[in-house]
């Protein structure tokens, strides 16, 4: 099956840095399909050549977030869901161009965290919804879905450990008939913080059903990394007395 690998992005400074190391990951996965999904309302030439460039298989698709739930320069970057509309592109894009024939499994991979190799052969033969250990989230070392005699019987995770589905969109991976067979199985922009997961998950399975992977869910082989932003303090003093770095150099 190939793993359609989906990721929602956004202009900013460390943009190219971010889907330089995901691309050269992405890289050494066999069967693999990158469908990225540009936070934009055209398809930037940074991103396009990039892809061009990549060698990988790819889809390049763009959607701009709505404005009343876009994050706003200081909002804290938990204020509103991110990436929604991006994800739920490529969901169509799969049910347009993708058919019942079509074996395959779908993975939503930010484009800031940081995957091991071992991650996508754990996610290759997923039947339903298959499901792993997050690093680094949550507020705790790992988040990860409890296994008793093979089955996912609940969850470990310290916050809102009510909510439907509590993992992280890192944490699983669905196959692409089931999505296929669920056509209104999308992310909601409405979903409340920490739900958006839930969101789609809940109109695909049950907690029952999931497939755990990882040695039942013992390995961490996905980190919620993220990303420092840049200081730009000598650059914007620079600017003001018209000595900017060159601005044709792409960063
Ligand atoms: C956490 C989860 O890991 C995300 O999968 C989830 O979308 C997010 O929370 C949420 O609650 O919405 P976090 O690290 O806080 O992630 O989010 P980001 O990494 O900043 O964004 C997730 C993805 O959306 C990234 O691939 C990012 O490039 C993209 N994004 C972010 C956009 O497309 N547009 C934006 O305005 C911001
Ligand atoms: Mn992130």
């Amino acid at each position: 099956p190939t793993i359609y690998t989906v990721t929602p992005t956004y202009t900013r400074l460390v943009q190219k840095a971010e889907l330089t190391r995901l691309s050269q990951t992405l890289l050494h996965v066999p069967s693999l399909h990158w469908v990225v999904v540009e936070d934009s309302p055209v398809k930037t030439s940074l991103v396009s050549e990039l892809l061009k460039r990549s060698g990988l298989r790819y889809t390049h698709l763009c959607t701009q977030t709505p404005k009343d739930f876009k994050l706003q320069e200081g909002d804290p970057n938990w204020l509103k869901p991110r990436g929604v509309e991006q994800r739920n592109l490529a969901l169509q894009w799969l049910r347009e161009n993708r058919g019942p024939s079509d074996e395959g499994v779908v993975y939503f991979a930010d484009d800031d965290n940081t995957y091991s190799l071992r991650l996508f052969e754990e996610m290759r033969f997923t039947k339903r919804v298959s499901v792993w250990p997050v690093g680094l989230v949550g507020g705790v070392r790992f988040e990860r879905p409890l296994v008793e005699r093979g089955q996912v019987t609940g969850f470990y995770t310290a916050w809102k450990p009510n909510r439907p589905f509590p993992m992280d969109m890192a944490g699983f991976a669905v196959s692409l008939p089931l999505l296929l067979a669920n056509p209104a199985a999308r992310f909601h922009l409405s979903a409340q913080r920490g739900n958006l997961e839930s969101s789609l998950l809940q109109a695909l399975v049950s907690i029952e059903e999931l497939e755990p992977r990882a040695s039942n869910c013992t390995k961490v082989l996905v980190w919620h990394t993220r990303t420092e932003k840049p200081k730009m303090k000598q650059e914007d003093a620079l600017l003001l007395k018209g000595l900017g770095s060159d601005p044709s150099v792409e960063v």
